[in-house]
């Protein structure tokens, strides 16, 4: 739940052929002395079918799993220039940087190059769903759809739609050419879908990519086109829609396909709205009218928002994605994560690639977090004035944004995020013993009963408990502390060298 950070030594899990966890038993402590493990295993490989061996893993003292991160919101083709361009705002970022390097993905040879190293680089960080922005190039889509089945990551893909206020050689010329390269996109997922359960016929790796309509934002569309978006999403794509066919949901009742687009990031951005579409009672509402807002639609910032919005937000059971290092990067504002909670709305954690200068969402967990204390000291004001009542983010609080809140967005609320029975094995293996972040290893008395025990990680001070460690990793980890990820059961980080 949010807000509880659950953390359970001495615990066996069972992951079946399907990549599912098929049991997990927590804090059992007649383990305390390993004499039962062995016993366990013998159960657990007495229950397995005939003719199959599971293989049995075992955590050293200063590893742990944690469910793989979920970066609700980052865009692919940005990944090549990350970390520039930051001196513009938004808007005069998006003509001077973003829109000229997107156009460059005409090319298939830089497009192939390009998403297989930002998939491999988000995995390797723990990001085990992906939501992403392509680009307008149907090819390069198709290009970066194939390079998330082939290094095994789950996301979903979205072909940009823009038919406006775009350079000439990066713009949609009508909105049937726009709807076209989406719906070739979505037909990609579909084939590389049929493609695996064809092969695959041991993991469930079906839904694992889906396609994703993507309005740019309000300003780079026409209304005619946020329309025709809105009445693809409705339908399912008709002839697309095997890609979203579940086996319980009968072909006649089409799924709501999912969407993402961005919403309120800047001031600027809010009064360009105003005027483009003065008939739209508030931004929101242009996405409203659109058909764009609704359960499986992931709306990226959220920042400028007024209670009405937040309200239709709710009511529709969209999603927010805060976007926190990218918001400070370009500064675009400090979303108010916590006003968001409080109006029921759901919310995510994207890095916005490469609105965010970093890849890792365990830096858009850090940067939550220090916006949260920016809100919460703006809301106290200075030190005369009474502390007004306003809670910032906790570390359990933006662990459950990077991982349930990420679920949630992705359509995935009940068996994504988090450990539990019957909940698909997306996961990382973080070992503390590794990474020169902190100083090497040392001799040190054993801790009191109950603490952390023989971790090999410094500052392992004997007073550390299991919370403090993993709390310090969300903190002052990286990538190197993440030695192994799994998606849908399947080992995807140690990965082959390109
Ligand atoms: N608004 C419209 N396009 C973009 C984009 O590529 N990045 C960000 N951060 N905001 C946008
Ligand atoms: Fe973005």
């Amino acid at each position: 739940r949010l807000g509880e950070l659950a953390i359970h030594p001495l615990s066996l899990m069972v992951v079946n052929v399907a990549g599912y966890i098929a049991r997990y038993d927590t804090d059992v402590d007649s383990l305390r002395d390993g004499a039962d493990v062995a016993d366990y295993v013998a159960q657990v490989l007495a229950e397995a079918p005939a003719g199959r061996r599971p293989a049995v893993h075992h955590l050293a003292p200063s590893q742990f799993l944690a469910p793989g991160f979920i970066d609700a919101h980052l865009h692919a083709p940005q990944y090549v220039f990350t970390g520039t361009g930051y001196d513009q705002p938004l808007l005069t970022w998006l003509t001077t940087s973003t829109f000229p390097r997107e156009a460059e993905f005409s090319d298939v040879a830089h497009a192939r190059e390009a998403y297989s190293a930002v998939v491999r680089r988000t995995l390797q960080s723990g990001t085990t769903t992906a939501v992403y922005y392509g680009t307008i190039h149907a090819p390069a889509n198709r290009i970066l759809v194939d390079a998330v089945w082939r290094h095994g990551q789950r996301a979903l893909v979205g072909a940009v739609s823009m038919d406006r206020h775009a350079p000439d050689g990066y713009v949609q010329p009508s909105v049937a050419a726009a709807v076209d390269v989406t719906r070739e996109t979505l037909a990609a997922c579909a084939a590389a879908t049929r493609r695996c359960s064809a092969s695959a016929s041991e993991t469930d790796h079906v839904d694992r990519v889906r396609g994703c309509v993507t309005p740019r934002f309000a300003p780079s569309c026409t209304d005619a086109l946020l329309r025709a978006l809105g009445d693809l999403a409705a339908t399912g794509g008709d002839s697309v829609e095997a890609h979203v066919t579940d086996p319980a949901t009968p072909s006649s009742e089409p799924r709501r396909l999912p969407i993402q687009t961005h919403l309120a990031e800047t001031r600027d951005e809010i009064a360009w709205v105003a005027s483009l579409f003065p008939e739209a009672q508030d931004y929101t509402d242009v996405y409203a009218r659109a058909g764009l807002l609704g359960a499986t639609t992931i709306l990226g910032h959220g920042i400028h928002l007024a209670d009405r919005e937040l309200r239709a937000i709710r009511a529709a059971g969209a999603h927010i994605a805060h976007c926190p290092a990218s918001n400070f990067a370009l500064g675009s504002g400090v979303c108010d994560v916590r006003r968001l909670l409080r109006a029921g709305v759901s919310v995510a954690l994207g890095t916005d690639v490469a609105g965010g200068s970093s890849p890792h969402v365990l830096d858009a967990m850090r940067n939550a977090l220090t916006a949260s204390k920016v809100c919460a000291m703006l809301a106290r004001g200075p030190p005369p004035s009474p502390a007004a009542p306003y809670a910032p983010l906790t570390v359990a609080e933006v662990v459950y944004l990077a991982t349930r809140g990420g679920a949630r967005a992705v359509g995935h609320a009940d068996d994504l995020g988090y450990f539990g029975p019957g909940c698909r094995f997306d996961a990382l293996r973080v070992d503390l013993a590794v990474g020169a972040f902190v100083p090497a290893p040392t001799t040190s008395p054993p801790p009191p009963a109950g603490h952390a025990h023989a971790f090999a990680w410094v500052p392992r001070f004997p007073h550390d408990t299991l919370r403090d460690l993993f709390e310090k990793w969300i903190y002052l980890g990286d990538d190197r502390q993440i030695q192994a990820v799994w998606v849908q059961g399947e080992q995807v980080v140690p990965m082959p060298a390109p």
